[in-house]
């Protein structure tokens, strides 16, 4: 596949910006590939600049529940966008998709929206802190909750990818210790840090169901064992929902988990393809922020109305009844006849899947935590890319994600992906 433009284009971007991209993983550095520069998208295909077309599994790494450029999301942002763009000052759009995501989700009493999802845990983190005077964070390794100092220990996704230590360069010991990163779904190592630390800890997050390290749920148990353990100690517990919610089912995974965390943090498809982001839970505990409470957390762009307008329109037809039904029917059609090659293959390989975000691992039978990714072939998955992307099927650049199917897969697309998936698998026979 020629990408001529592409190679140029490129080029100028690595002139100017570190690595040629604003997001390490775009730089498709694990798959040894040219990255993509993308002209334009609609539904499930994405366009580059040289005019190849991809049918597009990682719908901006999950935010595109509904697909790209949407008209209704695009009609409300527009319309939205000819009042004026932002003023840094209240607007009536913010109440309306407060109140459409505090009456879905019973656990959220109060919210404050932001525009990253690194923002809303960095910031949940900090009223977590401020409301139980303690420092400690307890993390689980592999698990992503963006990149503010002290998740980056032990974290997930594109940091998996570029340092062994799952660590950045940058950030003071002084920081990380006041993190404590314990195995995933590992009941023994939970229980020992809160015999040890039970006093200190301020918080406990988690991503429910793991989607950078690839698709990992939790065990129920796991879980259950979390919430009686912070509740116990007076930490809080915080899940990063920023990829599951809205998108495992329309109250998230804490639905799926019947279990109430004391804060959320969203964000992906509740931007509708915009920068949005929010954090939210208790009101006790939100009431500790700034201006009523003692916890400082603000920003210019946060609650944007546009972001709010396309965000509100997104969760509105996420609600359409059947929706998520639908999404996990048509995810588990697409996947069946994967899965069943795949127990027929000479190498190892597995998905796991919830609801429509799934991921396919090569090199083992199954992904428990972040122990078990390091036996992936990687070298396998960047074959794998590539193949896929020369026949037209664009998939996260890295092994360790999630992918995505949208409502507007269409079935003839999905079924030329799977065709393609299944040429691949052919050559581990
Ligand atoms: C679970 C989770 N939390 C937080 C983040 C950070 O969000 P953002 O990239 O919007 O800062 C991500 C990003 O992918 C994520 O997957």
């Amino acid at each position: 596949m020629q990408r001529q433009k592409t190679q140029e284009i490129y080029h100028e971007l690595s002139k100017v910006i570190p690595g040629g991209v604003n997001s390490p993983v775009r730089a498709c550095l694990s798959v040894h590939s040219l990255p993509l520069v993308i002209e334009r998208a609609e539904k499930d295909m994405l366009y580059d600049v040289d005019g190849h077309e991809y049918i597009d599994f990682c719908g901006s790494w999950g935010a595109l529940i509904h697909g790209h450029a949407h008209p209704l999301i695009l009609d409300a942002a527009e319309r939205r966008m000819r009042k004026g763009t932002s003023f840094g000052i209240s607007t009536a759009i913010e109440a309306a998709l407060a109140k459409k995501i505090t009456s879905i989700l019973p656990s959220i009493q109060k919210i404050r929206f932001v525009s990253s999802g690194t923002e809303a845990t960095m910031s949940a983190a900090r009223l977590a802190r401020g409301y139980t005077s303690r420092s400690l964070v307890v993390k689980f390794s592999g698990n992503y909750h963006g990149h503010a100092d002290h998740f980056l220990v032990q974290a997930g996704s594109g940091v998996l990818s570029l340092s062994p230590t799952s660590s950045s360069k940058g950030i003071p010991d002084e920081m990380v210790k006041h993190t404590l990163s314990l195995p995933y779904n590992d009941e023994q190592a939970i229980r020992e840090a809160f015999n040890a630390y039970g006093d200190q800890i301020a918080c406990v997050i988690l991503e429910p169901i793991a989607g950078n390290m690839g698709v990992i749920p939790a065990t129920e148990r796991f879980i259950t064992l979390l919430r009686e353990l912070t509740h116990h100690c007076g930490a809080l517990l915080i899940f990063d929902e920023v990829i599951t919610g809205f998108r495992v089912s329309l109250q998230g995974a804490q639905a799926l988990y019947s279990v109430q965390p004391d804060l959320t943090c969203l964000g992906k498809i509740i931007g509708g393809g915009f920068p949005a982001a929010a954090f939210g839970g208790k009101e006790e505990i939100m009431n500790f922020l700034a201006p009523l409470g003692p916890v400082y957390q603000a920003g210019t762009l946060s609650g944007n109305p546009v972001a709010m307008e396309a965000g509100l329109q997104a969760i509105t037809l996420a609600e359409k009844a059947g929706f998520y039904d639908e999404l996990q029917a048509k995810t588990g059609e697409f996947l069946s006849p994967i899965k069943e090659k795949m127990a027929t293959l000479k190498t190892p390989a597995c998905i796991q899947s919830v609801g429509s975000m799934f991921t396919i691992f090569f090199g083992v039978k199954e992904v428990r935590n972040l122990e078990d990714t390091k036996k992936l072939d990687q070298e396998i998955f960047a074959q794998f890319f590539k193949f896929l992307l020369e026949h037209g099927v664009y998939i996260p650049p890295l092994q360790c994600e999630a992918w995505f199917i949208s409502k507007v897969h269409s079935k003839e697309n999905l079924l030329k992906a799977r065709k393609y998936i299944l040429q691949f698998l052919d050559r581990l026979m």
